[in-house]
């Protein structure tokens, strides 16, 4: 199954968006596979976001990312990557249209609420990396009201 790594920022754990993010997840009919809230280290996030390491806001994203405890959670289902996205809305909020995440509850680029992988192989990537344990699948008797 398809999956993908969704993680709420800082910013959207102190003002209360977790459980809004979690629902609209939920309702669309994608699976929730793992949920964690932890307060990341520097090096981790820095792990994270390794392919933006360049970019001249990347000190101030990580110093973002550091501000409190982050939820991070893996959500599997059909085309969730992509549509996770999609769900997430623009990057930049000003951009992101109503509807979506970003376009309904932020402003600012730096304070944008939500991650989510970019393609199957980064989200792989970032499930082994937030989750080392591993995730565990399960059967879902409602999939057979959700997918053809
Ligand atoms: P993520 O889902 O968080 O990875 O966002 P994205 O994939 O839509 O964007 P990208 O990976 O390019 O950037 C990662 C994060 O860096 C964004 O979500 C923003 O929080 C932050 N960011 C990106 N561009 C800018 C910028 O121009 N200024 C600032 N301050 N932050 C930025
Ligand atoms: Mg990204």
């Amino acid at each position: 199954m398809e999956r993908t790594y969704i993680m709420v920022k800082p910013d959207g754990v102190e003002r209360g968006l977790v459980g809004e993010i979690v629902q609209r997840f939920e309702k669309k009919g994608y699976q929730l596979l793992a949920l964690q809230l932890l307060h990341p280290t520097k090096q981790h996030l820095e792990q994270h976001y390794a392919d933006l390491a360049g970019k001249p806001f990347f000190p101030k994203l990580i110093n973002y990312m550091l501000t409190g405890p982050v939820v991070g959670m893996v959500w599997g289902g059909k085309g969730v990557v992509k549509t996770g996205r999609v769900m997430l809305g623009a990057t930049n909020p000003l951009d992101s249209a109503p509807g979506t995440i970003r376009g309904d509850y932020c402003v600012d680029v730096g304070k944008n609420l939500c991650h989510g992988s970019d393609s199957v192989e980064s989200a792989e990537k970032e499930i082994a990396l937030w989750f080392p344990d591993g995730v565990r699948a399960y059967k879902r008797h409602v999939d057979s009201l959700i997918y053809e």
